[in-house]
C-alpha cells in the first residue's frame, strides 16, 4: 500500500507531489530524459526577474534559431540582443552571449560543479546551484523568490525580507536531497507558483501542510514578511519621435555601458531627476515639434521613469549611426520595451 503524503516525510511528499502535478513546461524534461545543460542554463537566465509565462516563446524562439550552445556563441550579439528584446534586464543577455562563447570555447560543455558554473559570466549562486541541480542532479538547493515564500511558511519565520534572505536560503537546505535534487528544487518552485502562492495559497490542497508551521499558527498567507519599501524615485526625460516621408522613425544605438546598453533607443534629453528644460535644444534635427499629450511611465528596478513625447517629421538625409525604422517594425530590432511603449503612445 502506497503511504499517505501526508504521513511522509516533506522531501517524499514533495517529490510524490512533483511527479503527479509537475508543470508542463518547454524547458522541462520528463522522468526518464537526459537533461540537456544548455536547456536548463538558458531557461535559468531568462527566468531570472521574469514569469514563466513570458519565457516560454522567447525560450523556444532562441532554441530554433540556436539549436546549441556553439550555435548562439556563433551569433552577433545584435541579434542575441533583437531576440532578447521585451525580456528586460539587458546585461543578462549580453552575458548570455559572452557565457555561450565561453563555454563553445570549452567543446560546447558546461561545468558540471557548483565552482565551474559560478566562473562563467552571469552565472552567480542562485543559477549555478539551479543549472548544477537540474542539469547534473548535483545535491544543490537553489532558492528563488518561491522557494523563499515556502520556507518562511513552513518554518514560520517572520522576520521580514530582505534582511532574512540568508536565513531562508540557509534554512531552506533543509529541502535537499541527494536523491533527485533537481527534481525536488522544481518542485518547491511549483508549490510556491501553484499552492504557497504570494496571496490566497490553497494550503488544503499543499502536500507538506500537515508540518507547515505558519498555516499551524493561521499566518500562512501573511509570510514572508517584508520591510517597508523605499519609494522608488522617479525621472524625466523627453523623448524625440521624429519621422521621415517614407513614415520611418529615427534610432540610434545607445552606448554599450549604461542602462539598455547596446540596445536601439529613441533619441532623448537626460533622465534626470527633475523634468529637462529647454527640449528642443537636445532634438535630433532643427524642426518644428509638437508635444503629445500626456506622458509615458515606465519602471525600471532602481527608478521610475516619465516620459514626454515630442514629434516631428524631416526630410534630412542620413547620418552615421541612426537607423531609420518603421513603426512595426520595432519588435524585430533590439528595441526595449520602454521605446515601444513611446511607439504605441504616439500612435494612440
Ligand atoms: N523558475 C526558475 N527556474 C524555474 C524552473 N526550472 N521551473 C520553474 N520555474 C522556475
Amino acid at each position: 500500500m502506497p503511504k499517505s503524503p501526508l504521513t511522509l516525510d516533506p522531501v517524499s511528499a514533495l517529490l510524490a507531489w512533483y511527479d503527479k502535478y509537475a508543470r508542463v513546461l518547454p524547458w522541462r524534461f520528463r522522468p526518464g530524459q537526459t537533461a540537456n545543460p544548455y536547456h536548463v542554463w538558458l531557461s535559468e537566465i531568462m527566468l531570472q526577474q521574469t514569469t514563466v509565462v513570458t519565457v516560454g516563446p522567447y525560450f523556444n524562439k532562441f532554441l530554433k534559431r540556436w539549436p546549441t550552445v556553439i550555435d548562439l556563441a556563433a551569433a552577433p550579439l545584435d541579434d542575441v540582443l533583437a531576440n532578447w528584446a521585451g525580456l528586460g534586464y539587458y546585461a543578462r543577455a549580453r552575458n548570455l552571449h559572452k557565457c555561450a562563447v565561453a563555454v563553445a570555447a570549452n567543446g560546447g560543455v558546461f561545468p558540471d560543479s557548483e565552482a565551474g558554473l559560478m566562473d562563467l559570466p552571469g552565472i552567480g549562486p542562485y543559477t549555478a546551484a539551479a543549472i548544477g541541480a537540474i542539469a547534473y542532479d548535483l545535491p544543490l538547493m537553489p532558492v528563488d523568490g518561491n522557494i523563499e515564500r515556502v520556507t518562511a511558511r513552513y518554518l514560520a519565520i517572520s522576520k521580514p525580507l530582505p534582511g532574512v534572505k540568508g536565513e531562508l536560503r540557509d534554512k531552506a537546505q533543509k529541502f535537499k536531497t541527494n536523491d533527485r535534487p533537481g527534481d525536488m528544487a522544481q518542485a518547491l518552485m511549483d508549490l510556491g507558483a501553484t499552492i504557497c502562492t504570494p496571496r490566497n495559497p490553497t494550503c488544503e490542497a499543499c502536500p507538506i501542510s500537515k508540518g507547515c508551521k505558519a498555516l499551524a499558527k493561521g499566518i500562512a498567507a501573511d509570510l514572508p514578511k517584508r520591510s517597508p519599501k523605499k519609494p522608488r524615485p522617479v525621472r524625466y526625460a523627453t523623448m524625440f519621435w521624429l519621422t521621415r516621408p517614407d513614415g520611418r522613425v529615427l534610432l540610434q544605438k545607445r552606448p554599450e555601458k549604461g542602462l539598455l546598453g547596446s540596445m536601439l533607443g529613441l533619441a532623448s534629453t537626460e533622465w534626470l531627476e527633475e523634468p529637462v528644460g529647454n527640449v528642443e535644444t537636445h532634438a535630433p534635427a532643427k524642426s518644428k515639434w509638437t508635444a503629445v499629450d500626456g506622458t509615458v511611465g515606465h519602471t525600471f528596478t532602481h527608478f521610475h521613469l516619465e516620459v514626454s513625447v515630442l514629434t516631428a517629421k524631416t526630410s534630412r538625409k542620413e547620418k552615421t549611426g541612426e537607423i531609420w525604422l518603421l513603426p512595426e517594425d520595432l519588435g524585430d530590432h533590439a528595441v526595449p520595451t520602454l521605446f515601444r511603449k513611446v511607439g504605441k503612445f504616439v500612435a494612440s
